[in-house]
C-alpha cells in the first residue's frame, strides 16, 4: 500500500470514529478472557502487510471505551478537544524530544510560552515552571524542591543522618503523595495526614498542633500540600489559614490543583475556591483533566523561585546533550526536567488555548459547575437516589437508595457494574466517610442538561431492574413463574 494510501485509510478511520463517539453504547464490554479470545492477539497478522494492519487499528477500536461519549462520567477525563487532537497527530508524526532546543526548536518556544501565560495568568513573580507527565509526577517534584530547598546538600547526601522530614497533606489528598514520600526517601510514616471537616478540607486547627508535635520531638515540617478539588469530594483547602500557618512554621505551601486547578481561568470562580493562590509556592494544573486537552498534558509552577527547577533537578554529565543559552535565557528545557527523553505536549496544549482561548476555557469551567447543580437538583428530587454528602464543587457524590434493609454499598456496586457491562454508562466509585459513594464527573463538553437526564434515567431504571430481580429470587417458583 502506498504511504498516501494508508494516510488516506488512517483518516476515514480516525474521522469515522469521531462521528461515532456520541453512538451507543459507549462500549462493547466483554470481560478480559472473553476480549482476549476475541482480540486474538498471538495471531500474525500485518507483517509488511497493511491490511492486516489496519484490522488489529479496527480491533482496537471496537473495543475502545468511547470516553467522548455522554455516558461516560467515570473520570477526571473525558474524550480530547479536537484542537489538541491534531496536535497529537502532528507531535507523533514529528516524532521528537522536547529536551532540547536543536531537536524541538517551536515546541521549546510554544512550552516557555505556555509558562509565561499560566505564571502570569495564577500571579507567580519570577517564577519557573515545566510541562510534567501529569499531577503525580508534579506534586513529587514539588514536594523534592521542598526538600532540596530545606536541605541544601540533600542532593549529594541524601537523607543519611538528616534531621527527619515531614509533610502534611489533606487525608483525602491523592496517593500520588503517598508515593512522593516513598520515592523521596521520606517514608510514608512521614507524610501526614490532616483529618477533615465537614466539607472534606483539612482542618487547620489540627494541622497546626501536628505541625508543632513534629518541631517539639526535633523534626522538620517542610512541606504542606493543600488540595484544590480532592479526588473523591471535590473539596477545596482554604489557603488563607495555611498561609497564615506557614508565617510561624517556614513549610513550603503547594496547592494540588490536578482537578479542581482549572477554575484559575474564570475570574469568578477563582474569587469562589482559590483566593490567595498567588501566594503559594508552587502549584499544579492538569489541562488534561477538566480542560479537556489530550492525555496528558500538565502545568507544574514555582512562585518567586526563576532556577529552581535546574537547581533540584540537574544531576550527572550532560554535557553531551544540553547547550548554554544567550544572557541566562534556557536554551533546553530538559535542564530543567527529571527526564531526558520528553514528550512534546505543548503542541496540544497550544492549539487548544489559541482555539479557545482563557474565556473559553474560563466558560467551560462555569458551565460544568452549573451542570453540576443541576445534577445535584435532580438527586435531591429523587426519591430513589441521594446525596451521600452535599456538594463541594464539581463532584457529585451519591448514590441509588435501596430499599428495607437491602444493604447500599453492594447494591450500588452492583448497579454500577451493570450500567457499564450493558454500555448504558460508565461512573466512578470512591469512599466518603467509608461509605461508598457513586462520583459523576462532567468533564466532558459533550454532556449537556438531556445527557444528565439519561444518565440518572440510566441509574433509576437499573435499580429498579436489579431490585425487581431481587423480588424475582426471592419469590418462590410458582410465584416467579406467574
Ligand atoms: C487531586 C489529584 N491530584 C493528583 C492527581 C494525579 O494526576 P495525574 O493523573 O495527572 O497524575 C489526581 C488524579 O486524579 C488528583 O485527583
Amino acid at each position: 500500500m502506498e504511504q498516501e494510501t494508508i494516510f488516506e485509510r488512517l483518516l476515514q478511520i480516525i474521522s469515522r470514529y469521531r462521528q461515532e463517539q456520541g453512538s451507543d453504547p459507549f462500549v462493547d464490554y466483554l470481560d478480559p478472557g472473553d476480549l482476549a479470545r476475541r482480540l486474538r492477539l498471538e495471531e500474525d497478522r500485518g507483517h509488511n502487510d497493511w491490511e492486516g494492519l489496519f484490522t488489529w487499528v479496527e480491533a482496537y477500536l471496537a473495543y475502545a471505551v468511547k470516553t467522548g461519549h455522554p455516558a461516560y462520567v467515570n473520570r477526571m477525563w473525558a474524550g480530547a478537544n479536537l484542537p489538541s487532537v491534531l496536535g497529537e497527530v502532528i507531535t507523533a508524526l514529528t516524532n521528537t524530544s522536547a529536551c532540547t532546543f536543536e531537536t524541538a526548536p517551536v515546541s521549546t518556544l510554544m512550552e516557555k510560552y505556555l509558562l509565561r501565560t499560566m505564571l502570569e495568568l495564577v500571579g507567580f513573580e519570577n517564577g519557573s515552571g515545566q510541562m510534567t507527565t501529569g499531577s503525580s509526577n508534579a506534586n513529587m517534584i514539588a514536594m523534592m524542591a521542598a526538600r532540596n530547598s530545606r536541605l541544601p546538600d540533600v542532593k549529594q547526601r541524601g537523607l543519611f543522618g538528616a534531621p527527619h522530614l515531614f509533610a502534611f497533606v489533606n487525608a483525602d489528598a491523592h496517593y500520588s503523595m503517598d508515593r512522593a514520600a516513598n520515592i523521596l526517601g521520606l517514608g510514608t510514616d512521614h507524610l501526614i495526614k490532616i483529618p477533615v471537616d465537614n466539607h472534606g478540607c483539612m482542618r487547620t486547627d489540627l494541622l497546626e498542633a501536628r505541625l508543632a508535635e513534629v518541631i517539639d520531638s526535633g523534626g522538620i515540617p517542610f512541606f504542606v500540600a493543600a488540595t484544590a478539588g480532592t479526588t473523591v469530594r471535590g473539596s477545596y483547602d482554604s489557603l488563607e489559614p495555611l498561609l497564615a500557618l506557614r508565617e510561624r512554621f517556614r513549610f513550603w505551601l503547594h496547592v494540588d490543583g490536578a482537578w479542581g486547578g482549572a477554575v484559575v481561568f474564570s475570574d469568578r470562580l477563582r474569587r469562589q475556591f482559590l483566593p490567595a493562590l498567588e501566594q503559594a509556592d508552587s502549584f499544579t494544573l492538569d489541562f488534561h483533566k477538566m480542560l479537556g486537552t489530550a492525555l496528558m498534558c500538565n502545568v507544574l509552577l514555582f512562585n518567586h523561585r526563576s532556577d529552581i527547577l535546574r537547581a533540584v533537578c540537574s544531576a550527572g554529565d550532560e554535557s553531551y546533550i544540553f547547550r548554554e543559552g544567550n544572557d541566562g535565557d534556557i536554551r533546553d528545557l530538559g535542564t530543567q526536567s527529571l527526564q531526558c527523553g520528553r514528550r512534546v505536549d505543548s503542541l496540544k496544549w497550544f492549539l487548544d488555548w489559541k482555539f479557545y482561548g482563557r474565556t473559553g476555557l474560563a466558560e467551560r469551567v462555569e458551565h460544568y459547575l452549573d451542570l453540576c447543580t443541576y445534577a445535584e437538583a435532580l438527586v435531591h428530587r429523587s426519591p430513589e437516589l441521594e446525596m451521600v454528602v452535599p456538594r463541594e464543587s464539581f463532584n457529585v457524590c451519591f448514590r441509588f437508595r435501596p430499599p428495607g434493609d437491602i444493604p447500599a454499598e453492594p447494591f450500588n456496586r452492583l448497579l454500577r457494574e451493570r450500567m457499564h457491562r450493558s454500555g448504558r454508562a460508565l461512573v466512578g466509585t470512591g469512599y466518603v466517610d467509608g461509605q461508598l459513594v457513586l462520583r459523576l464527573l462532567i468533564t466532558n463538553i459533550t454532556v449537556d442538561k438531556p445527557a444528565i437526564d439519561r444518565f440518572f434515567r440510566a441509574v433509576i431504571d437499573t435499580g429498579r431492574e436489579l431490585l425487581a430481580e431481587r423480588g424475582d429470587q426471592h419469590a418462590s417458583p410458582s410465584t416467579r413463574q406467574a
